[in-house]
């Protein structure tokens, strides 16, 4: 019998800390050697001159999931998992959404049938919770966090989703009790209302309008009410797709003082800007997203930041709507911008971009690549060192890359289901070429390999982060920020 079921050999592997040459056993999905001139397997690759390294984990990600306006992803589990697979990631973290009036073990059941049968990739769900009842906070929550699903989004916007302050802080402080994190989308609703409204009346209609009715100020505010909240009930906060310098620096200041906030960014703010909303007819409602799209010097900004630490996370946003009446132009063929679905693909180009535009280019090493896309997620999210990283007893999740080859993206090239890519007719170098799930072949030679449902639900563990403990909000008299008991 053969002692490995497969050897990587001759590749050099990268982790988050460490590059080195080795070969890679894998036996029953797992990693269990690493070493020089591995012998014994009952399949090889040959990785020379290739980088090995560990499956990205995208934790950012709309699949199969109802909008805010309603309208439904064009994404199901089994093309936005195949898409993801085909962008080098093993394992996906799509929200399971929560609209007024579901109960949450209800939208976790739906998201379950959604899931298990179509799902190539390991797979669990954040839940966006929008109506925090005492059934839901007492009774749903904790549930959710005892079957594995340990981390969740709120909104700080959209009409029909928007938690107030008060329940954020429900939620907060839930959540700590029971050691999940908090995602939160900060923009403040009221900026936005009080823009669209004045910018509908005056006639101004089009796409560019999008992102001057989402102003930084409404970001940046968010950013820092959310944190103050955050920091009230010592709770740690993870500030998704965050595109504003002013907003990333609240992040990196808030850590400073030693408070568990983090921050997650995205490629559209880093290769296209609000000129793209521009585009001829309803072209530009292919690049509403929120927070919209900005400038020049904001992508500059954000680059120090992920150079600086600042954010943990490099994450798609995946939110698929094709540009005809299903998604984009559900409210017509040149829909005020108001009523254009927000969201964006991206979910197979997010490594590629950052490996291409990032590693290649000099800008971070390929050890902060490999954090940004796999291991930090891995962490945050409760899910390492079963995943995210390359070593004894992980699961084999690997994606082998080409640094050298070079391809044009294109939106016919993609393995989603949709009709146009934001990033259409960009040169990238660098691309996964293989990619390896629990030790099976799933991407190779351009074809997929994988069975559809074969990806698994992951338990995830509860949040965990050197120097803080989840349980009950702290007196309020031993924390910094309080003078009275709290709970
Ligand atoms: O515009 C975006 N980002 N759509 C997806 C939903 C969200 O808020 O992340
Ligand atoms: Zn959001
Ligand atoms: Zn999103």
């Amino acid at each position: 019998m053969a002692a490995f079921d497969l050897i990587i050999k001759g590749g050099v592997v990268s982790t988050a800390s460490d590059t080195f040459k080795s070969d890679i056993g894998v036996k029953d999905g797992r990693i269990v050697a690493l070493g020089e001139s591995l012998d014994g397997g009952a399949q090889e690759i040959d990785a020379r001159d290739k980088h090995v390294l560990p499956g990205g984990i995208e934790s950012h990600c709309h699949i199969e999931q109802e909008s805010a306006t309603g309208a439904m992803t064009s994404d199901d589990y089994y093309t936005g998992s195949v898409s993801a697979a085909f962008g080098g990631n093993t394992t996906i973290i799509p929200f399971a959404a929560q609209h007024r009036g579901e109960r949450i073990p209800d939208v976790l059941r739906t998201y379950h049938d959604r899931a298990a049968p179509k799902s190539v990739l390991d797979y669990s769900y954040h839940l966006i919770v929008t109506e925090p009842t005492e059934a839901a906070l007492n009774e749903d929550l904790p549930r959710a966090f005892e079957e594995g699903i340990t981390s969740f989004k709120v909104f700080m916007t959209y009409d029909k989703m928007i938690v107030s302050d008060e329940m954020f802080l429900d939620i907060l402080v839930a959540a700590r009790e029971h050691g999940a994190l908090t995602m939160v989308h900060a923009e403040n609703n009221a900026m936005i209302k009080w823009m669209v409204k004045r910018l509908i009346a005056k006639g101004h209609t089009s796409a560019r309008y999008h992102a001057i009715s989402h102003p930084e100020a409404s970001e940046v505010e968010a950013i820092g009410r959310a944190a103050h909240l955050a920091g009230f009930v010592d709770a740690p906060l993870l500030i998704v797709h965050v595109s504003t310098d002013a907003g990333a620096r609240i992040v990196a200041n808030a850590r400073l003082e030693g408070q568990k906030l983090f921050g997650e960014t995205c490629p559209q703010y880093f290769f296209l800007t609000r000129g793209d909303l521009d585009r001829p007819g309803a072209e530009g409602a292919k690049f509403c997203c929120s927070p919209p799209l900005r400038d020049e010097a904001t992508q500059q900004a954000l680059w120090r930041h992920l150079q600086a630490g600042t954010f943990q996370l490099f994450s798609s946003d995946h939110a698929p709507y094709r540009f005809d009446e299903s998604g984009k132009l559900s409210a017509g063929p040149n829909p005020p911008f108001n009523r254009m679905a927000n969201g964006m693909p991206g979910i197979e180009l997010r490594a590629p971009l950052l490996f291409s535009e990032g590693v290649n280019k000099g800008r971070i090493t390929l050890n902060q690549f490999v954090a940004l896309t796999a291991t930090n997620a891995a962490k945050m999210f409760g899910l390492h060192p079963k995943k995210g990283t390359i070593a004894i007893g992980a699961d084999a999740d690997l994606a082998i890359w080409d640094p050298g080859l070079e391809r044009e993206v294109t939106a016919a090239s993609m393995h989603d289901n949709m009709d146009y890519t934001p990033f259409e007719g960009m040169q990238l170098t660098g691309w996964p070429v293989t990619v390896i799930s629990r030790g099976e072949v799933i991407i190779e030679g351009g074809e997929l390999k994988a069975e559809r449902g074969r990806g698994r639900f992951l338990k995830r563990a509860p949040f965990a982060v050197v120097g803080y403990e989840a349980g009950p909000a702290p007196e309020l008299d031993s924390a910094r920020n309080f003078g009275a008991t709290l709970l």
